[in-house]
Protein backbone atom coordinates (compact mmCIF):
# COMPACT_ATOMS: atom_id res chain seq x y z
CA UNK A 1 0.00 0.00 0.00
CA UNK A 2 1.42 3.35 -0.71
CA UNK A 3 2.42 5.84 1.95
CA UNK A 4 1.39 9.42 2.28
CA UNK A 5 1.79 12.06 4.88
CA UNK A 6 0.42 15.33 5.07
CA UNK A 7 1.87 18.07 6.97
CA UNK A 8 -1.32 20.22 8.66
CA UNK A 9 -4.57 19.26 9.54
CA UNK A 10 -6.71 21.78 8.26
CA UNK A 11 -9.90 21.53 6.23
CA UNK A 12 -7.39 21.21 3.68
CA UNK A 13 -4.76 18.81 4.77
CA UNK A 14 -7.81 16.58 6.35
CA UNK A 15 -9.95 16.48 3.52
CA UNK A 16 -7.03 14.92 1.55
CA UNK A 17 -6.21 12.47 3.93
CA UNK A 18 -9.61 11.67 4.34
CA UNK A 19 -10.26 11.23 0.28
CA UNK A 20 -7.10 9.26 0.03
CA UNK A 21 -7.59 7.39 2.62
CA UNK A 22 -10.60 6.32 0.93
CA UNK A 23 -8.93 5.41 -2.28
CA UNK A 24 -6.85 2.89 -0.73
CA UNK A 25 -3.64 4.97 1.08
CA UNK A 26 -1.73 4.68 3.95
CA UNK A 27 -2.54 7.82 5.63
CA UNK A 28 -0.76 10.10 8.18
CA UNK A 29 -1.32 13.41 9.39
CA UNK A 30 1.13 15.77 11.39
CA UNK A 31 -0.64 18.50 12.95
CA UNK A 32 0.31 19.58 16.75
CA UNK A 33 -3.61 21.22 16.94
CA UNK A 34 -5.78 20.15 13.94
CA UNK A 35 -8.45 22.31 12.66
CA UNK A 36 -6.76 25.40 14.72
CA UNK A 37 -5.44 27.58 12.42
CA UNK A 38 -7.13 30.13 9.70
CA UNK A 39 -9.54 27.64 9.53
CA UNK A 40 -11.06 27.87 13.18
CA UNK A 41 -11.79 31.57 12.63
CA UNK A 42 -12.98 31.12 9.03
CA UNK A 43 -16.60 32.07 8.46
CA UNK A 44 -17.50 29.61 6.05
CA UNK A 45 -18.76 31.58 2.81
CA UNK A 46 -19.17 29.09 0.05
CA UNK A 47 -19.22 32.49 -2.65
CA UNK A 48 -17.11 32.15 -5.32
CA UNK A 49 -19.54 34.27 -7.60
CA UNK A 50 -19.34 36.98 -4.65
CA UNK A 51 -15.82 36.35 -4.25
CA UNK A 52 -14.58 36.52 -7.78
CA UNK A 53 -12.69 39.75 -9.53
CA UNK A 54 -12.14 40.49 -13.04
CA UNK A 55 -8.36 39.20 -13.07
CA UNK A 56 -9.37 36.24 -10.66
CA UNK A 57 -11.65 34.13 -13.48
CA UNK A 58 -9.72 30.68 -13.37
CA UNK A 59 -9.89 31.21 -9.60
CA UNK A 60 -13.38 31.85 -10.11
CA UNK A 61 -13.84 28.72 -12.25
CA UNK A 62 -11.92 26.40 -9.19
CA UNK A 63 -14.04 28.16 -6.95
CA UNK A 64 -17.53 27.04 -8.92
CA UNK A 65 -16.07 23.44 -9.71
CA UNK A 66 -15.57 23.11 -5.65
CA UNK A 67 -19.24 24.83 -4.84
CA UNK A 68 -20.84 22.17 -7.04
CA UNK A 69 -19.19 19.27 -4.97
CA UNK A 70 -20.29 20.59 -2.17
CA UNK A 71 -23.79 18.80 -1.67
CA UNK A 72 -21.99 15.44 -2.24
CA UNK A 73 -19.08 16.01 -0.19
CA UNK A 74 -21.02 17.74 2.81
CA UNK A 75 -23.93 14.35 2.06
CA UNK A 76 -20.53 11.99 2.12
CA UNK A 77 -19.53 12.89 5.37
CA UNK A 78 -22.54 13.13 7.11
CA UNK A 79 -23.87 9.88 6.45
CA UNK A 80 -19.78 8.23 7.01
CA UNK A 81 -19.77 10.05 10.34
CA UNK A 82 -23.41 11.04 11.14
CA UNK A 83 -21.42 14.36 12.17
CA UNK A 84 -23.17 17.28 10.26
CA UNK A 85 -21.27 19.97 8.37
CA UNK A 86 -23.46 22.86 8.68
CA UNK A 87 -23.53 22.87 4.50
CA UNK A 88 -26.29 25.34 3.51
CA UNK A 89 -27.37 26.51 0.42
CA UNK A 90 -29.30 29.87 1.54
CA UNK A 91 -27.77 32.73 -1.02
CA UNK A 92 -25.04 35.35 -0.57
CA UNK A 93 -27.03 38.92 -0.77
CA UNK A 94 -24.55 41.38 -1.68
CA UNK A 95 -25.56 45.22 -1.06
CA UNK A 96 -23.95 48.99 -1.41
CA UNK A 97 -24.38 51.50 1.62
CA UNK A 98 -24.01 54.62 -0.64
CA UNK A 99 -23.80 56.01 -3.88
CA UNK A 100 -20.09 54.65 -4.53
CA UNK A 101 -20.61 51.31 -2.86
CA UNK A 102 -23.64 50.82 -5.18
CA UNK A 103 -21.58 51.48 -8.25
CA UNK A 104 -18.85 48.66 -6.98
CA UNK A 105 -22.47 46.20 -7.08
CA UNK A 106 -23.30 46.91 -10.51
CA UNK A 107 -19.50 46.33 -11.73
CA UNK A 108 -20.08 43.05 -9.98
CA UNK A 109 -23.86 42.24 -11.83
CA UNK A 110 -21.58 43.23 -14.50
CA UNK A 111 -19.08 40.34 -14.58
CA UNK A 112 -21.45 37.73 -13.38
CA UNK A 113 -23.20 38.39 -16.77
CA UNK A 114 -19.51 38.12 -18.34
CA UNK A 115 -18.47 34.80 -16.45
CA UNK A 116 -22.22 33.66 -17.46
CA UNK A 117 -23.45 33.43 -13.68
CA UNK A 118 -27.02 34.17 -12.98
CA UNK A 119 -26.46 37.08 -10.54
CA UNK A 120 -30.00 39.31 -9.64
CA UNK A 121 -29.39 43.18 -9.25
CA UNK A 122 -32.45 44.22 -6.60
CA UNK A 123 -33.73 47.15 -5.44
CA UNK A 124 -33.22 48.81 -2.15
CA UNK A 125 -36.55 47.74 -1.43
CA UNK A 126 -36.60 44.13 -3.08
CA UNK A 127 -32.85 43.45 -0.73
CA UNK A 128 -35.26 44.81 2.57
CA UNK A 129 -37.74 42.37 1.33
CA UNK A 130 -35.23 39.42 1.29
CA UNK A 131 -33.35 40.59 4.80
CA UNK A 132 -35.84 42.89 6.67
CA UNK A 133 -32.86 43.80 9.61
CA UNK A 134 -31.04 45.80 6.96
CA UNK A 135 -30.73 49.22 7.22
CA UNK A 136 -33.57 51.63 5.58
CA UNK A 137 -30.34 53.58 3.72
CA UNK A 138 -28.57 50.37 2.11
CA UNK A 139 -28.78 51.50 -1.73
CA UNK A 140 -29.34 48.39 -3.55
CA UNK A 141 -27.82 44.88 -3.90
CA UNK A 142 -27.07 41.78 -6.01
CA UNK A 143 -28.51 38.60 -5.18
CA UNK A 144 -25.94 35.16 -5.73
CA UNK A 145 -28.58 32.61 -5.31
CA UNK A 146 -26.27 29.63 -5.77
CA UNK A 147 -24.12 30.84 -3.28
CA UNK A 148 -23.70 28.74 0.21
CA UNK A 149 -21.99 28.41 3.71
CA UNK A 150 -20.74 25.46 5.83
CA UNK A 151 -19.64 25.67 9.53
CA UNK A 152 -15.56 25.43 9.01
CA UNK A 153 -15.37 24.40 12.94
CA UNK A 154 -18.30 21.17 12.36
CA UNK A 155 -16.47 20.52 8.95
CA UNK A 156 -13.16 19.88 10.79
CA UNK A 157 -15.11 17.55 13.41
CA UNK A 158 -16.75 15.68 10.53
CA UNK A 159 -13.44 14.99 8.95
CA UNK A 160 -11.70 14.17 11.80
CA UNK A 161 -14.20 11.64 12.59
CA UNK A 162 -14.52 10.72 8.82
CA UNK A 163 -10.45 10.49 8.37
CA UNK A 164 -10.14 8.48 11.64
CA UNK A 165 -13.12 5.82 10.58
CA UNK A 166 -10.64 5.60 7.04
CA UNK A 167 -7.82 4.39 9.31
CA UNK A 168 -6.48 7.80 8.84
CA UNK A 169 -3.37 7.99 11.91
CA UNK A 170 -3.22 11.46 13.33
CA UNK A 171 0.55 12.59 14.84
CA UNK A 172 -0.19 15.64 17.06
CA UNK A 173 3.35 17.15 16.09
CA UNK A 174 4.34 19.72 13.59
CA UNK A 175 6.78 18.78 11.03
CA UNK A 176 9.55 20.25 10.85
CA UNK A 177 11.46 19.06 8.09
CA UNK A 178 11.67 17.23 4.86
CA UNK A 179 14.08 14.36 4.88
CA UNK A 180 15.19 13.90 1.18
CA UNK A 181 17.68 12.38 -1.17
CA UNK A 182 20.51 14.22 -2.11
CA UNK A 183 20.75 15.04 -5.50
CA UNK A 184 22.47 12.26 -7.71
CA UNK A 185 22.15 13.56 -10.98
CA UNK A 186 22.90 16.90 -12.56
CA UNK A 187 20.48 18.36 -15.12
CA UNK A 188 22.24 17.36 -18.84
CA UNK A 189 24.12 14.71 -16.97
CA UNK A 190 22.91 11.21 -17.93
CA UNK A 191 21.54 9.30 -15.07
CA UNK A 192 22.92 6.53 -13.57
CA UNK A 193 22.43 2.91 -15.29
CA UNK A 194 19.50 1.64 -13.68
CA UNK A 195 18.42 4.44 -12.24
CA UNK A 196 14.77 5.73 -11.58
CA UNK A 197 15.39 8.41 -14.11
CA UNK A 198 16.55 6.26 -16.84
CA UNK A 199 14.20 3.89 -16.54
CA UNK A 200 10.94 6.97 -16.98
CA UNK A 201 10.89 9.07 -19.89
CA UNK A 202 12.52 12.90 -20.27
CA UNK A 203 10.45 15.15 -17.45
CA UNK A 204 9.20 12.34 -15.62
CA UNK A 205 9.99 10.51 -12.24
CA UNK A 206 8.31 7.53 -10.82
CA UNK A 207 6.71 7.17 -8.06
CA UNK A 208 9.04 7.58 -4.67
CA UNK A 209 9.66 4.08 -2.97
CA UNK A 210 8.69 0.56 -4.56
CA UNK A 211 5.13 0.68 -4.91
CA UNK A 212 3.88 -1.83 -6.75
CA UNK A 213 2.48 -1.16 -10.41
CA UNK A 214 -1.24 -1.38 -10.53
CA UNK A 215 -1.62 0.37 -6.36
CA UNK A 216 -2.03 3.75 -5.60
CA UNK A 217 1.00 5.80 -6.12
CA UNK A 218 2.83 3.64 -8.88
CA UNK A 219 2.35 6.16 -11.77
CA UNK A 220 4.61 8.45 -12.56
CA UNK A 221 4.62 12.23 -11.37
CA UNK A 222 4.76 14.82 -14.20
CA UNK A 223 7.06 18.27 -14.18
CA UNK A 224 9.86 16.20 -12.67
CA UNK A 225 13.07 17.61 -13.66
CA UNK A 226 15.55 14.98 -13.98
CA UNK A 227 18.10 15.51 -10.97
CA UNK A 228 16.11 16.90 -8.73
CA UNK A 229 15.58 15.78 -4.96
CA UNK A 230 13.15 13.01 -3.91
CA UNK A 231 11.27 14.10 -0.57
CA UNK A 232 11.20 10.76 1.38
CA UNK A 233 8.99 11.88 4.10
CA UNK A 234 9.72 13.89 7.47
CA UNK A 235 10.86 15.08 10.58
CA UNK A 236 8.77 15.86 13.01
CA UNK A 237 9.13 18.99 15.63
CA UNK A 238 10.16 15.69 18.26
CA UNK A 239 13.10 14.37 16.48
CA UNK A 240 10.74 11.68 14.68
CA UNK A 241 11.02 10.48 11.10
CA UNK A 242 7.94 9.15 9.06
CA UNK A 243 9.26 8.31 5.51
CA UNK A 244 6.46 7.79 2.64
CA UNK A 245 6.02 7.65 -0.68
CA UNK A 246 4.09 10.62 -0.34
CA UNK A 247 4.36 14.21 1.04
CA UNK A 248 1.84 16.76 0.49
CA UNK A 249 2.15 20.08 2.14
CA UNK A 250 -1.18 21.35 3.39
CA UNK A 251 0.27 23.44 6.06
CA UNK A 252 -1.33 26.65 5.76
CA UNK A 253 0.93 29.62 5.66
CA UNK A 254 3.48 27.53 8.06
CA UNK A 255 3.86 25.63 4.85
CA UNK A 256 6.59 27.61 3.68
CA UNK A 257 8.64 27.22 6.75
CA UNK A 258 9.29 23.97 6.72
CA UNK A 259 13.04 23.19 6.69
CA UNK A 260 14.24 21.04 4.10
CA UNK A 261 12.57 22.49 1.09
CA UNK A 262 14.27 22.24 -1.71
CA UNK A 263 14.33 25.99 -3.65
CA UNK A 264 12.18 25.90 -6.64
CA UNK A 265 8.94 24.35 -4.24
CA UNK A 266 9.09 26.89 -1.75
CA UNK A 267 5.31 28.39 -1.62
CA UNK A 268 5.85 31.78 -2.35
CA UNK A 269 3.25 32.59 1.33
CA UNK A 270 2.91 35.40 3.53
CA UNK A 271 0.51 35.72 6.52
CA UNK A 272 -2.72 38.00 5.83
CA UNK A 273 -4.93 38.32 9.28
CA UNK A 274 -7.99 38.16 9.72
CA UNK A 275 -9.97 39.47 12.36
CA UNK A 276 -13.67 37.68 12.94
CA UNK A 277 -16.75 38.40 15.72
CA UNK A 278 -18.70 36.07 16.64
CA UNK A 279 -22.13 37.10 18.10
CA UNK A 280 -25.90 34.82 19.02
CA UNK A 281 -28.88 36.23 16.92
CA UNK A 282 -31.97 34.92 17.32
CA UNK A 283 -33.81 32.67 14.74
CA UNK A 284 -34.62 34.05 11.17
CA UNK A 285 -32.65 37.28 12.15
CA UNK A 286 -30.96 37.32 8.52
CA UNK A 287 -31.65 34.31 6.53
CA UNK A 288 -28.52 33.85 4.36
CA UNK A 289 -24.90 35.59 3.95
CA UNK A 290 -24.99 39.20 3.69
CA UNK A 291 -22.23 41.26 2.34
CA UNK A 292 -21.56 44.80 2.27
CA UNK A 293 -19.66 47.47 0.82
CA UNK A 294 -19.87 50.28 3.44
CA UNK A 295 -17.94 53.80 2.19
CA UNK A 296 -15.73 51.42 0.22
CA UNK A 297 -14.92 49.00 3.23
CA UNK A 298 -16.01 45.02 2.42
CA UNK A 299 -17.63 43.33 5.60
CA UNK A 300 -19.97 40.12 5.90
CA UNK A 301 -22.68 38.40 8.32
CA UNK A 302 -22.58 34.96 7.81
CA UNK A 303 -25.68 33.18 9.94
CA UNK A 304 -25.96 29.72 11.02
CA UNK A 305 -28.44 27.40 11.85
CA UNK A 306 -27.23 27.77 15.28
CA UNK A 307 -27.89 31.05 15.66
CA UNK A 308 -24.28 32.41 15.68
CA UNK A 309 -23.80 35.18 13.32
CA UNK A 310 -19.96 35.57 12.26
CA UNK A 311 -19.05 39.02 11.61
CA UNK A 312 -15.84 39.43 9.14
CA UNK A 313 -12.96 40.27 8.61
CA UNK A 314 -10.33 42.02 8.43
CA UNK A 315 -7.58 41.30 6.05
CA UNK A 316 -4.11 42.77 7.21
CA UNK A 317 -0.59 42.21 6.03
CA UNK A 318 1.43 42.04 9.66
CA UNK A 319 3.40 39.32 9.74
CA UNK A 320 2.65 36.18 12.28
CA UNK A 321 0.49 38.07 14.65
CA UNK A 322 -2.88 36.94 15.46
CA UNK A 323 -3.62 39.59 18.26
CA UNK A 324 -7.02 40.67 18.06
CA UNK A 325 -7.06 44.32 18.67
CA UNK A 326 -9.44 46.79 19.36
CA UNK A 327 -9.46 48.63 16.16
CA UNK A 328 -10.04 45.64 14.22
CA UNK A 329 -13.50 44.43 15.61
CA UNK A 330 -14.68 48.15 16.24
CA UNK A 331 -14.18 48.47 12.28
CA UNK A 332 -16.18 45.05 11.87
CA UNK A 333 -18.37 46.13 14.27
CA UNK A 334 -18.92 49.96 12.73
CA UNK A 335 -19.40 48.59 9.39
CA UNK A 336 -21.66 45.46 10.32
CA UNK A 337 -24.20 47.79 12.35
CA UNK A 338 -24.16 50.72 9.24
CA UNK A 339 -25.70 47.44 7.20
CA UNK A 340 -27.71 46.07 10.34
CA UNK A 341 -28.31 48.06 12.94
CA UNK A 342 -29.65 45.39 15.21
CA UNK A 343 -26.59 43.73 15.74
CA UNK A 344 -26.03 45.72 18.70
CA UNK A 345 -28.44 44.32 20.66
CA UNK A 346 -27.20 40.62 19.79
CA UNK A 347 -24.80 38.81 22.18
CA UNK A 348 -21.36 39.05 22.12
CA UNK A 349 -19.80 35.26 21.99
CA UNK A 350 -15.78 35.36 20.50
CA UNK A 351 -12.99 37.86 18.66
CA UNK A 352 -10.56 35.75 17.06
CA UNK A 353 -7.95 36.27 14.79
CA UNK A 354 -5.96 33.65 12.28
CA UNK A 355 -3.67 34.14 9.57
CA UNK A 356 -4.49 33.44 5.94
CA UNK A 357 -1.69 31.50 3.73
CA UNK A 358 -1.85 34.32 0.95
CA UNK A 359 0.17 34.26 -2.49
CA UNK A 360 0.83 37.05 -4.99
CA UNK A 361 -1.96 36.44 -7.40
CA UNK A 362 -4.52 35.41 -4.63
CA UNK A 363 -4.70 31.72 -5.50
CA UNK A 364 -3.68 28.17 -4.67
CA UNK A 365 -0.81 26.30 -4.82
CA UNK A 366 -1.58 22.90 -6.14
CA UNK A 367 -0.04 19.41 -7.27
CA UNK A 368 3.57 18.63 -7.87
CA UNK A 369 6.99 20.48 -7.68
CA UNK A 370 10.30 19.67 -9.13
CA UNK A 371 11.13 17.25 -5.98
CA UNK A 372 9.65 14.18 -6.55
CA UNK A 373 7.37 12.30 -3.98
CA UNK A 374 6.48 16.19 -2.76
CA UNK A 375 2.95 17.41 -3.23
CA UNK A 376 1.50 20.80 -2.60
CA UNK A 377 -1.69 22.12 -1.23
CA UNK A 378 -1.25 25.21 0.46
CA UNK A 379 -2.00 28.79 -0.39
CA UNK A 380 -5.81 29.14 -0.30
CA UNK A 381 -5.97 32.59 0.70
CA UNK A 382 -9.44 33.63 1.82
CA UNK A 383 -10.93 30.23 0.04
CA UNK A 384 -9.78 27.54 1.78
CA UNK A 385 -12.89 26.02 2.96
CA UNK A 386 -14.82 26.76 -0.47
CA UNK A 387 -11.93 24.80 -2.22
CA UNK A 388 -11.90 22.18 0.43
CA UNK A 389 -13.55 19.49 -2.12
CA UNK A 390 -12.39 20.63 -5.29
CA UNK A 391 -8.72 20.75 -3.37
CA UNK A 392 -9.29 16.70 -2.20
CA UNK A 393 -10.27 15.48 -5.19
CA UNK A 394 -7.24 17.21 -7.50
CA UNK A 395 -4.57 15.82 -5.09
CA UNK A 396 -5.80 12.39 -4.50
CA UNK A 397 -6.47 11.86 -8.05
CA UNK A 398 -2.92 13.12 -8.86
CA UNK A 399 -1.76 10.99 -5.92
CA UNK A 400 -3.20 8.00 -7.77
CA UNK A 401 -2.69 8.83 -11.47
CA UNK A 402 0.03 11.06 -11.65
CA UNK A 403 -1.37 13.50 -13.98
CA UNK A 404 -3.47 16.95 -12.46
CA UNK A 405 -6.78 17.19 -13.47
CA UNK A 406 -7.67 20.08 -16.59
CA UNK A 407 -9.23 22.53 -13.43
CA UNK A 408 -5.56 22.45 -11.68
CA UNK A 409 -3.82 23.05 -14.63
CA UNK A 410 -3.15 27.14 -13.83
CA UNK A 411 -2.57 26.30 -10.08
CA UNK A 412 0.84 24.80 -9.61
CA UNK A 413 3.71 26.38 -8.07
CA UNK A 414 4.93 26.58 -11.92
CA UNK A 415 3.71 29.72 -12.60
CA UNK A 416 5.66 31.85 -10.15
CA UNK A 417 9.24 30.14 -12.54
CA UNK A 418 7.72 31.19 -15.23
CA UNK A 419 6.38 28.16 -16.91
CA UNK A 420 2.82 29.63 -17.77
CA UNK A 421 0.89 32.99 -16.71
CA UNK A 422 -1.19 31.67 -14.09
CA UNK A 423 -4.61 32.24 -12.97
CA UNK A 424 -3.88 36.35 -12.30
CA UNK A 425 -1.98 39.15 -12.31
CA UNK A 426 -2.98 41.78 -10.16
CA UNK A 427 -1.64 41.27 -6.36
CA UNK A 428 -4.35 42.14 -3.91
CA UNK A 429 -3.41 45.77 -2.02
CA UNK A 430 -3.73 45.45 1.60
CA UNK A 431 -6.56 46.17 3.19
CA UNK A 432 -10.28 44.38 3.53
CA UNK A 433 -11.34 42.06 0.89
CA UNK A 434 -13.71 43.15 -1.46
N1 LIG B 1 -13.22 34.17 2.90
C1 LIG B 1 -13.39 35.33 3.65
C2 LIG B 1 -12.21 35.83 4.33
O1 LIG B 1 -11.13 35.28 4.20
O2 LIG B 1 -12.32 36.80 4.99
Amino acid sequence: MATVIVAGGGVIGLSIAWRAARRGFSVTVADPSPGQGATHAAAGMLTPVSEATYTEKELFALGAASLERYPGFAAELTSATGEPTGFRRTGTLQVGYDADDLAVIDELHALHDSLGVPGRRLTARECRGLEPMLDPSVRGGLLAEADGSVDPRLLTRALLAAAARAGVQLIRQPVAQLIHDAERTRPGQAPEAGSDAERTPPGHAPAPGSTPAGTPGARPQQGIRPGGVRVRGVRLADGTELTADWTVLAAGWNSAAIDGLPADCVPPLRPVKGQVVRLRAPDGFLRRTVRGIVRGSSVYLVPRESGELVVGATQEELGPDTQVTAGGLWELLRDARTLVPGITELEFTEAIARLRPGTPDNAPILGPCPAAGLVLATGHFRNGVLLTPVTADIITDYLETGRLPEVAAHFTIGRFHGDHPGPGTRPEAAGRPG
